[in-house]
């Protein structure tokens, strides 16, 4: 199968299968404090903050996603837009396709063309790594859009349940990686797909000299979930085997305590089943600087761009309601607002040793 044909089956089951939120992100178990005497007027809440050395209106990113062909460079194309608009970040999808076949360039360019200020975060997997892929391609896929950084997306579990999967992550590909990224000249964004970044994971990368990680945890599409939906099509047997799996990963929550933990001076960007902006503010309170979303953009960049603008108005209109009610007029002070961390979220940083008075200390930047 193309890659062409696999991103819009991807596409077509994101947005029609029920691969959404099987699980939780947890950040039900993070409760924001009210505060009735806030201290903040509504139009003085100020959601900007700098990233990848430009400012943004508010601490959120589209996360990579397609691209490949002229359909999906439309969806881009719209996505792209929008974010210019309303001083937004965004990511497009594995420009593979496009170093493989020149002709698939145009759906990632146009991300460029329309969106001249905004900043544009190329894509690649570390399995290209594995088969060959080196500075030269990494170096292409950022000049075709002039990204300001490249995300590197780690997806063993999706590459494993895949019917034409190739699961392959041995230790060397983090060497090369490194040794690359010292060339580059942009940022490396480690990624996660949907299933989430651990400590060992992220502590790993930081000491490799990585400070970028968008964890994309569980709680939001599930990757596991569209594989076993594209074997069930093929009458693969991987359909059965991959059923034990669906709720597998770390809740995003509980990645975004986990990475920031273990990387106390990163860029923590809060992905997978990010819905709403109390999703973002929750998460800032948290540790991570700033939020990215993919499906829920899908399925409203395919409806138009009036009803993408209307979307961000919303996701950002919520983020400054618990702004207000907290008492935060700006992201530094969120980000020191108290917080209630209980539940499975509690119970899973006991678990791994976390304890909540350490990781107080440690979200609060202190
Ligand atoms: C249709 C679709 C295609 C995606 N393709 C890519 C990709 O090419 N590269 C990548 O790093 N992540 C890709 N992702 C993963 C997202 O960037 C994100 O990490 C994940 O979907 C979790 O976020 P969500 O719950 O908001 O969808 C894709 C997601 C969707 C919905």
């Amino acid at each position: 199968m193309s890659l062409v044909n696999r991103k819009l089956e991807h596409v077509e089951i994101c947005l029609f299968e029920d691969v959404q939120g099987l699980t939780t992100t947890l950040l039900e178990n993070v409760e924001l404090i009210h505060q009735a005497m806030p201290g903040v007027t509504f139009k003085d809440v100020d959601t900007s903050l700098i990233f990848l050395r430009k400012r943004l209106s508010a601490p959120l990113m589209v996360t990579g996603m397609t691209g490949g062909s002229q359909e999906l460079g439309k969806i881009n194309s719209v996505i792209a837009q929008v974010v210019e608009e309303k001083g937004l970040a965004m990511g497009v999808g594995s420009q593979r396709v496009a170093l493989e076949k020149t002709e698939a360039a145009e759906s990632f360019k146009v991300t460029r063309k329309v969106a001249p200020n905004a900043p544009l975060i190329a894509n690649l997997g570390l399995p290209q790594l594995v088969r060959g892929y080196g500075l030269d391609h990494l170096r292409r896929a950022v000049e075709m859009i002039e990204a300001d950084a490249i995300a590197i997306h780690l997806n063993p579990a999706q590459e494993l349940f895949q019917p034409e999967g190739e699961p392959e992550y041995p230790m060397d590909a983090l060497g090369k990686l490194r040794d690359i990224s010292k060339e580059l000249g942009v940022p490396v964004i480690i990624k996660e797909t949907g299933s989430g970044i651990s400590m060992e994971t992220a502590r790993l990368f930081r000491e490799n000299g990585f400070t970028y990680f968008d964890v994309s945890g569980q709680g939001g599409t599930s990757w596991i979930a569209v594989e076993t939906v594209r074997d069930r099509r093929r009458g693969h047997w991987k359909a059965n085997a991959s059923e034990p799996f669906i709720k597998w990963g770390i809740p995003t929550a509980a990645s975004v305590v986990e990475t920031r933990f273990a990387v106390p001076d990163g860029f923590l960007i809060s992905s997978g089943g990010i819905r709403n902006g109390l999703d973002v503010a929750k998460s800032i309170v948290l540790g991570a600087n700033m939020s990215g979303m993919a499906n829920p953009v899908l399925a409203k960049a395919v409806s138009g761009i009036d009803s993408l603008k209307r979307f961000f108005d919303e996701v950002i209109f919520q983020l400054r309601a618990a702004m207000m009610l907290t008492g935060a007029k700006n992201l530094v002070e969120l980000k020191r607002r108290p917080v209630v961390i209980w539940g499975k979220l509690r119970e899973w940083m006991e678990s791994r040793g976390i304890t909540l008075s350490d990781y107080e200390r440690i979200r609060r930047g202190g």
